[in-house]
């Protein structure tokens, strides 16, 4: 089976976003990775609302959401209005994460938690059945183009064994400094969908990168 790829549109052209997400509609990308950030959870604002209701209107694939906010549970409503299909949470802002999860469900979309560098994957052992798709972040967010932090292939593995022996279905995505150098031994570590963001929209032919992360 190929590996899911979900390009992430930070690094795409903002001036030029309808253009950009027709060259993904085009491509075989499976998601396109939306990185909301508010300026508190992490060190940099990226787009809000208008912008993702913006994207959605051309998009034809599924939009993956990735908050990096404070407060998630107040915009959950929202996010579905806007067009996600997966909404992803932190770890580190969820104090009752079990109930976001069930708000997530409950308004139509597929569940996701991501955890930063230094959460283990066992702090997520009770919810697992929860969770459609666990994103593992192999930088620390807040910015794109950042450097891969290699320890995330164990991390990786060691999330696979959780599920399997929890019998659980969630898919692992790894987000951050993805490429064609790590992809490989993240797929085989367990990992089933890669988010690129500059790998992609910095290659000379992103179409054709995407074909490659997906045969990985
Ligand atoms: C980082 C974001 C990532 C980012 C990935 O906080 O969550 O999704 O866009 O960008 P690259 O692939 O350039 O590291
Ligand atoms: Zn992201």
């Amino acid at each position: 089976m190929s590996t899911i790829v979900s390009p992430s549109i930070l690094a795409a052209d903002f001036a030029n976003l309808e253009r950009d997400v027709k060259m993904l509609n085009s491509s075989e990308a499976d998601w396109i990775h939306i990185d909301i950030m508010d300026g508190q959870f992490v060190p940099n604002i990226s787009f809000g609302l208008p912008v993702m209701k913006a994207i959605h209107k051309h998009a034809e694939k599924p939009l993956d959401v990735h908050l990096m906010i404070e407060t998630p549970d107040d915009y959950i409503e929202d996010f579905k209005e806007a067009g996600a299909e997966i909404l992803t949470v932190h770890y580190e802002v969820c104090r009752h994460l079990h109930r976001t999860l069930q708000a997530i469900k409950a308004a139509g979309m597929k569940t996701g938690v991501a955890i930063n560098p230094h959460t283990p994957v066992d702090l997520l052992q009770d919810v697992i059945k929860d969770i459609d798709v666990v994103l593992i972040m192999s930088v620390n967010p807040g910015f794109g183009g950042q450097k891969f932090i290699p320890s995330t292939v164990d991390k990786v593995r060691k999330l696979k064994n959780l599920i399997d022996n929890k019998g659980a279905t969630t898919i692992i995505e790894v987000d951050g400094g993805v490429n064609s150098d790590n992809a490989k031994s993240l797929v085989d570590a367990g990992a089933s969908a890669l988010v690129a963001g500059s790998f992609v929209f910095k290659s000379d032919d992103p179409v054709q990168t995407i074909k490659e992360l997906r045969n990985t």
